[in-house]
């Protein structure tokens, strides 16, 4: 993310044929159909019941085969098609997730333990990413907040931290000589933005349980923000009264900061923000390559739901 330049993509990163057949095979037939269909997967790709939404945007939304082909999850590898390379070997079942910090139930909670009985809504938003593409996904969730609530806040608490898996043996990006980020990725949210309705925890996308490669079996969605918050396969959320760090302000703290709001008015000190591309859709297949691009919104067009949380705050340093 830090290496490369938005417009500059290589060859290399539109999916080789071969691996879109691999993942063809895996789908069963769902990527090439493009559509959320309830084939037999295998327990890890059962279908999920969900109620639209009406936080949903009925913008067409990116191909699944898309969504699941072009990723950014540096556990396993920094070209855009080795999450869907690699990421099958992560083992997504049984899954801890250790709830700590200024809280009044901290435990190691199973993840079935800790979402159990709050309805999955599919939450249809645009996901706009800090290197300058964008996608529209179905996802499949419920509210951050009503996980927080489980946990029971103290008053002290003022924001929230998220760690991934370390997990060397079945990520291959955390093993060897170069390693993209220090482990483990950790991100962060301000309590209220954690709070706020938009915030969701995922755990599926098109119908589906999420895929690995797009952050099984749960990550956060935060669609005012850029992608990079939403961080994949957590296991651990930690209520803290000070700051917490993220992984990309630690690897490079000119280029991002904590809030990492969508604004087209705050160039990456690189590249500017002022407008993206839609990944995949109506140019069959080239990943959106030859796509217009589109001027990008401010808060990601949220900006209605969400600006009130910044009241008074200078974003251009609160980048
Ligand atoms: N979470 C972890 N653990 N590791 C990562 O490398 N990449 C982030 C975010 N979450 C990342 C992560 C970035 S840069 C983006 S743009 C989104 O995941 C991409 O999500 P997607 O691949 O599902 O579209």
């Amino acid at each position: 993310m830090i290496i490369r330049r938005p417009p500059d993509i290589r060859a290399s990163e539109i999916t080789p044929k071969s691996v879109y057949l691999r993942r063809r095979e895996f789908l069963g037939g769902a990527a090439a159909l493009g559509v959320a269909a309830a084939l037999p997967f295998g327990p890890a790709w059962a279908a999920l019941t969900a109620a639209k939404s009406p936080f949903s945007t009925d913008e067409p939304q990116t191909p699944l085969k898309d969504v699941t082909s072009y990723n950014n999850f540096y556990e396993f590898g920094t070209d855009k098609d080795d999450p869907a390379k690699n990421a099958h070997t992560l083992t997504t079942t049984p899954w801890k997730i250790k709830a700590d910090g200024l809280i009044d139930k901290p435990a190691e909670y199973d993840l079935d333990d800790l979402i159990k009985d709050i309805a999955l809504e599919e939450r249809i938003y645009r996901m706009r990413c800090v290197e300058g593409w964008s996608m529209v996904i179905p996802w499949v969730g419920i509210p951050l907040a009503s996980v927080l609530k489980r946990l029971e806040p103290q008053s002290s608490a003022k924001y929230v931290a998220f760690e991934t898996l370390v997990r060397p043996s079945e990520m291959p990006g955390q093993k060897g000589l170069f390693q993209a980020l220090p482990w483990p990725y950790v991100e962060g949210l301000r309590l209220d933005e954690a709070m706020h309705p938009l915030t969701i925890l995922a755990i599926g996308l098109y119908g589906e349980k999420l895929p690995n490669q797009n952050g099984a079996p749960v990550r956060l969605v935060v669609p005012w923000k850029y992608g990079f918050k939403s961080i994949k396969s957590i296991v651990r959320i930690s209520l803290t009264d000070s700051q917490p760090k993220i992984s990309w302000e630690v690897a490079n703290a000119r280029e991002y900061g904590f809030y990492s709001n969508v604004n087209p008015d705050v160039s990456h000190p690189r590249w500017s923000q002022a407008t993206e591309r839609r990944i995949g859709g109506s140019t069959g297949g080239l990943g959106g390559l030859f796509a217009k691009r589109h001027p990008t919104l401010i808060f990601n067009g949220y900006g209605d739901q969400v600006a009130k949380l910044y009241d008074g705050m200078d974003l251009k340093k609160n980048f």
